[in-house]
């Protein structure tokens, strides 16, 4: 693919799925479109970009392309596992009502290990969990609450699964009781305004093929919108590069936390 065939790319994006491809880091884009137009019976650009403009299921496909969903429970169980022993604890002594949000919640596993957690390891807690996604289908799919397959729910050890959980024929689901504790909406990262006061914001394997300036963007926001001591969790395979520059500090692989000193701006936005 060209540098005018993905401009062709991105304006029809833009204005068929609201998505601005000008967030993300164009070669990587550019490499796996061009192994994607194939799989929607397009043979061109120009084809592709017809059937986006034309095919309802085609638009599905690219969004589901373009966002990648994937997600599962409990995904990086040793972070997880920190999240339980330490990040955790240290946050509900602080604040009884803690505010967390999954930013990019996907189906949803996310938001909703979180939330079985808390249940276990500070019963009764009034957490507010909440999870945005960009993708509208996506979110319907985490406020069902499953069905959710066996690849996905299989780090739920078998406590969780048995007091959150439950099997049906089509997968696993979580409970109401869980479900009643997180609130799912549409959101874009990229251009959408962030509440704030927030205790644990928790990115992960959302941003991987952002633009650094997109990046860069999103941290300022997300510092922002944590609370003074605030934690953000990131992706297993993630890393911020500078993080005083956005007033974190690291506090453990995947864990920045907001520090209390003003930020150190050491290069421009
Ligand atoms: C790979 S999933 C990660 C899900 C979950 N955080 C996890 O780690 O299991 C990435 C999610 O980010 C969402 N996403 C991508 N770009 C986004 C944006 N600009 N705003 C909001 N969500 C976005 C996608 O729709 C997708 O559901």
């Amino acid at each position: 693919m060209n540098d005018a065939e993905y401009q062709k790319v991105t304006v029809t994006v833009k204005k068929h799925l609201n998505l601005d491809l000008d967030f993300y880091k164009p070669n990587q884009m550019m490499r796996r479109l061009a192994g994607f137009i194939g799989r929607v019976g397009a043979d061109n650009v120009n084809e592709f970009c017809s059937l986006i403009e034309t095919d309802a299921d085609v638009r599905e496909k690219v969004m589901n392309f373009m966002t990648i969903n994937v997600t599962e429970f409990f995904r990086d169980t040793r972070h997880f596992d920190m999240l339980r022993s330490t990040v955790l604890p240290e946050i509900l002594k602080k604040n009884p009502r803690p505010k967390i949000w999954s930013a990019g919640s996907s189906r949803g596993a996310e938001a909703y290990s979180v939330a079985m957690m808390i249940e276990d390891i500070a019963p009764g807690t009034k957490a507010q969990i909440v999870g945005t996604d960009l993708d509208v289908n996506i979110i319907a799919q985490a406020n069902a609450g499953g069905p959710y397959p066996d690849a996905e729910a299989k780090n739920i050890s078998a406590s969780l699964r048995d007091r959150f959980m439950e099997k049906k024929a089509d997968g696993h689901y979580v409970n109401s009781e869980i479900r009643s504790k997180v609130k799912f909406k549409e959101q874009n990262l990229l251009t959408d305004r962030f509440e704030g006061g927030f205790d644990l914001i928790m990115c992960r394997n959302v941003v991987i093929y952002f633009s650094d300036e997109a990046k860069h963007g999103l941290n300022k926001k997300f510092s922002a919108a944590l609370k003074p001591d605030g934690i953000l969790f990131i992706g297993g395979t993630e890393t911020i590069l500078n993080p005083r520059d956005f007033g974190f500090d690291r506090d453990a692989a995947a864990f920045y936390r907001k520090s209390t000193a003003p930020a150190q701006i050491t290069r421009a936005a």
